[in-house]
Order: structure tokens, then sequence, then C-alpha cells
């Protein structure tokens, strides 16, 4: 006998029958709600709701400018302009916000640019607060898209200094509260970066804007195409003297807290699907909304995996946010978000 004729399916196959000796309790069968679509309706815990996600945008200089970004697909960098026009459809499909990040023309070791009110971020706020769009609007805060080093902060040699980089953060919030955000989001990870926003606001007078803070930030290499798309990738080093380790949980928790302490009015863990474990734990331990971001190096990977055929694009991506959201996030920043609320409208 050859091994190929010991794997041939054997003709005297038994009928399926239930293991002897096995009776499952009735209490057992939980297969029962799973039935139809419609039980399954019934009984599902976890749904997704257009209005909670956020969709990220690139925004630079000019007028008419679209650069689609090589690995992020369907993503581009784009003036403020067509950023309206995004932002315009994103509202027809009852998309809930936006979070602006901004590439400037020119880059200075301290990133002065970042609080330039004429800058592509505060241009773009303006024209979507003029806009009038039922779009909550947020900016992102921190330094490395505005700086030549690529860093979150400013520098002494190859420091990353901590205070010295909290008052041109407090300024980059005021410029962009001033603008039209209504949200502003510390990604910097700069120890009381959110206490010293709020500060500044409130000294500002913008004691009605809020902060959503990127309070679990793991040094993560799923960041990568994002930092093709705004170019700051670090010149040297890498981040993890300020971002955190991704092996922390515990710390995870603790950096929400003293966010929460200094005055944060949204939590958010980042990248989401591999902070699903913080996100369940904060979600029993803080009652502020949360946030979770689903990051470039998450969108590359579905979207790589779709084109190849080896995953379904449309599943895949409904089952990593539905989960995102059964771990306990109420607001989802997405770069898929408007295919994810179009298929949700569908359904
Ligand atoms: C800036 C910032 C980054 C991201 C959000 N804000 C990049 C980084 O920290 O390197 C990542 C977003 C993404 O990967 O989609 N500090
Ligand atoms: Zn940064």
């Amino acid at each position: 006998m050859t091994l190929l004729d010991d794997v041939r399916p054997s003709t005297t196959m038994e009928a399926p029958r239930a293991a002897p000796g096995v009776t499952v309790p009735a209490a057992h069968r939980t297969r029962r709600m799973r039935r139809t679509e419609a039980l399954r309706g019934l009984v599902r815990e976890a749904r997704l709701d257009p209005a909670a996600f956020v969709q990220p945008l690139f925004v630079v200089s000019g007028r008419s400018r679209r650069e689609p970004i090589a690995a992020m697909p369907g993503q581009a960098r784009l003036s403020a302009d067509l950023a309206v026009e995004a932002a315009r459809e994103l509202a027809g499909l009852g998309v809930g916000g936006l979070l602006l990040f901004g590439i400037p023309d020119a880059k200075d070791p301290a990133g002065l640019a970042a609080a330039d009110p004429g800058g592509p971020v505060p241009e773009t706020l303006r024209r979507l607060r003029d806009a009038g769009l039922p779009l909550a609007l947020a900016a992102d805060v921190c330094l490395c898209e505005y700086t030549t080093h690529g860093h979150c902060g400013v520098l002494d040699g190859e420091r990353i200094l901590n205070d010295p980089t909290l008052g041109a953060l407090a300024a980059a919030a005021v410029a962009y509260a001033e603008a039209g955000a209504e949200i502003v989001a510390p990604s910097a990870m700069m120890d009381g970066q959110v206490a010293a926003i709020r500060a500044g606001l409130d000294a500002a007078g913008l004691t009605e804007t809020a902060i959503l803070a990127y309070a679990a930030k793991h040094a993560s290499a799923l960041y990568g195409p994002f930092r093709d798309a705004a170019d700051s990738t670090p010149a040297f080093g890498d981040r993890r003297g300020y971002q955190m380790d991704p092996a922390n949980g515990r710390e995870a928790l603790r950096e929400m807290a003293l966010d929460a302490a200094e005055g944060a009015d949204i939590l958010m863990v980042k990248p989401a699907l591999t902070s699903l474990d913080v996100l369940a734990r904060a979600r029993d331990r803080f009652d502020l909304p949360l946030a979770a971001y689903q990051v470039s190096g998450e969108l590359a990977m579905l979207e790589a995996a779709a084109e190849r055929g080896w995953l379904d694009r449309r599943r895949s991506v409904l089952e990593t946010l539905t989960a995102i959201r059964r771990a306990g996030a109420d607001l989802i920043v997405t770069y898929l978000s408007a295919d994810a609320a179009r298929w949700l409208a569908e359904d």
C-alpha cells in the first residue's frame, strides 16, 4: 500500500451520528440564536455607527493638490479646497468627524510651522468651518510633521526634550482651536502635554475646545505608512524614548489616568488592534469616552491582503472595526470611514 492510498477517503465511511455517550444539555445549545440573520440581529452586542467614525485627512498648501499615498491605498494628501470636498462626501455618508494632519511646505528643527495660523491645518479648518458641515473637527497636535529631524519634540543634540516641547504644543493647539478645531488631539507623548494644552487653551479664552488625548500610544511598527505620508520618519534613533513600550498594558492604563487627571475629554489608545486588551480594561476603569485609532499599518495590512485576494476586504474591515467597538471604543479613528459608512448603509 502506498502513502497515497492511506489518505484516500474510505468507501466504508459511516453517516454522521452523535458521539456515543455524549448528550448536549438543552442549556448548552447556544446555536439557537444563530439560526437566522434576524435572530442574530436581536442579540448582537456590538454595532457600528458611522457617527462614531473619525476620518484622518492629510492637508497641504496650495489648490487642487491631490497626492496619493503609496502605502495607504485610497488616501491622499489634499489641499484645503479638496479637503473640503472630501469632507462634504464624508458628511453625506454620516461620518462623525475629521482628524487633520498638516504637512508644511518647509520644516525646521523646532517645528515652528506647527503653530503657524497660515499653515495648511488652520487654513483647512477655516474653510471647513465656513462650509458648515455636520462634522466634528479635530486637529492632531504634534511637532513631528513639522521638524526637520522628524521627532515629536524639540532637541538638545540627540535628546528629545520634554518640558521645552510643551509650549510649542500648546501654541499649536491654540492656533488650531482659533481656526475652528473643536477638538485638539495631542500625539507627541510628552509628559504633561494635556495639562499644558488645557492651560494654553483656557488662557486664550478657548475653554470650549476639547482635548482628545493620545493617552496610550505604543511605539509601534504600524505607523510606518503614516510616516511616509507625513514625511516624518525620525532622522536618527526612534520614538521609544517617549512612545510606550508595546509590551506594557498596566502602564497604558496609568498614562490614561494621568491624562484624565490633566483634563482630557476623550482618552485614546493606539494602534487599535494591538491594544484591545487595554481598551477593554480602560472601559471598566474610566467613565470618559474612549477612542481607538486604527492606524496606517492596520490599513496597509488589510488593503494589501485584500488586493491579493487573500482577505475579503469588506468583511475584514467591518470585523476589525466591530472588534474595536466590542472591546470598548466609543469612537474609532479609521482611514476606512467612508467605505465602512457606505457598507453599513447597505446592510
Ligand atoms: C504623530 C502621529 C503619528 C500617528 C498619529 N499621530 C505618527 C507617529 O507617531 O509616528 C500615527 C498614525 C498612523 O499610523 O496612522 N505623532
Ligand atoms: Zn509626533
